[in-house]
């Protein structure tokens, strides 16, 4: 296993510390909203390839995709940002690499490799560095439309698509939604969920789980039929009520027993059943991770499904993910809008 050759390295002392520079109004405004987690270098974007460094609080994750990192890269990472930040972080290195690691000189202390808490505007999200899954807790390239969720949900009934941990959710019921609905087929991610709730002293009851399948979840909400594989499949049965805020955020593409989710070719069959169980005046924050999928031709489907729909769209507003998520052309791969009715 190959240990990151010494021009990479190179490149991550010089890059680190001009990433960091690069984010000073950034990370001014963060700080001063409430928020400790943030992107610290974003990869082949900032001259790293493979190699991307979070905050989480008071934890500092360290993942690469290529290479792994030995124990030298490692603390001289850790050095790099207490400069920088005037922050003692402890750090966790996890390679997410096609081979396993082996043989890094790192071992991460408990502190660091303990449950943690980190904060959005003020908002606290349960963090730990390695768990049984690979995603981090709080995917952070989602801030902005988690803000704009936020801030868009008091007085509101939010229902919370492809929900993993919760997180929209979270800022849902912490900007004063009324109920919040969050629905994924992960229940260990759904049990976080809760967990977050609890921390943030959200009573159930305005902030729930559902354990089920996306796809008959929303058909139901939609008054559509649910389309099934075959008719042994059973699933959860819901009644039908109207949601103001619909966050629809679903992976790129999988197959399953109610139908296939494609983003790239298909999103309609998402977004026609999200505008039909949309309140009159509702509105939907979507998302499309698809790096090849522009904002311009994602945004026609958007408009014209909405048409055939029958539901046509009063505004399509992008939401720009924060610059901690720098892309080469302007154009980074998670697009995210607010389409309303
Ligand atoms: C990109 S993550 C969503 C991140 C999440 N919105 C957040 O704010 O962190 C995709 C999630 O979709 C869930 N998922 C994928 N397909 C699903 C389906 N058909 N029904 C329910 N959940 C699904 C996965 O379990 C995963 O938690």
């Amino acid at each position: 296993m190959p240990l990151l050759e010494n021009v990479s390295l190179n490149a991550l002392r010089d890059e680190l510390p001009r990433a960091i520079a690069r984010r000073a109004d950034l990370l001014q405004r963060l700080h001063d909203e409430g928020t400790d987690c943030y992107r610290l270098l974003h990869g082949v974007a900032e001259g790293a390839p493979g190699v991307t460094i979070d905050r989480y609080g008071s934890l500092l994750l360290v993942q690469t995709f290529r290479d792994s990192l030995d124990g030298a890269a490692i603390d001289m990472v850790q050095q790099i940002v207490h400069t920088a930040l005037g922050q003692d972080l402890a750090i966790v290195c996890n390679h997410r690499g096609d081979t396993p690691q082996v043989g890094t000189a790192h071992t991460a202390s408990a502190t660091a490799l303990a449950e943690t808490v980190c904060h959005e505007r003020g908002v606290k999200f349960a963090i730990s560095a390695r768990h049984r899954g690979q995603d981090p807790w709080l995917f952070l390239d989602l801030r902005s439309g988690r803000a704009a969720v936020q801030a868009a949900a008091k007085g509101k009934r939010v229902l919370n698509l492809f929900a993993y941990t919760c997180g929209v959710g979270i800022v849902a019921a912490a900007g004063g939604a009324t109920r919040v609905l969050n629905v994924d087929f992960a229940k260990s991610a759904l049990e976080l969920g809760n967990q977050n709730a609890r921390l943030n002293s959200i009573p159930g009851g305005r902030c729930s789980t559902l354990h089920s399948d996306c796809l008959p979840v929303l058909r139901q909400l939609a008054g559509m039929p649910v389309q099934r594989r075959n008719k042994h499949v059973s699933f959860v049965r819901i009644e039908r009520e109207p949601f103001d805020l619909i966050v629809l955020d679903p992976p790129r593409f999988a197959k399953g027993a109610f139908g296939t989710i494609d983003v790239v070719n298909d999103y309609q069959s998402l977004f026609k059943p999200a505008l039909l169980a949309l309140a009159e005046g509702g509105t939907i924050v979507a998302t499309n991770h698809v790096p090849t999928v522009t904002t311009e031709v994602w945004h026609e489907a958007l408009k014209r499904c909405a048409l055939k729909a029958g539901r046509p769209l009063r505004d399509l507003e992008p939401i720009a993910v924060d610059a901690d998520f720098p892309s080469f052309d302007g154009q980074p791969p998670l697009k995210i809008a607010a389409a309303r009715l």
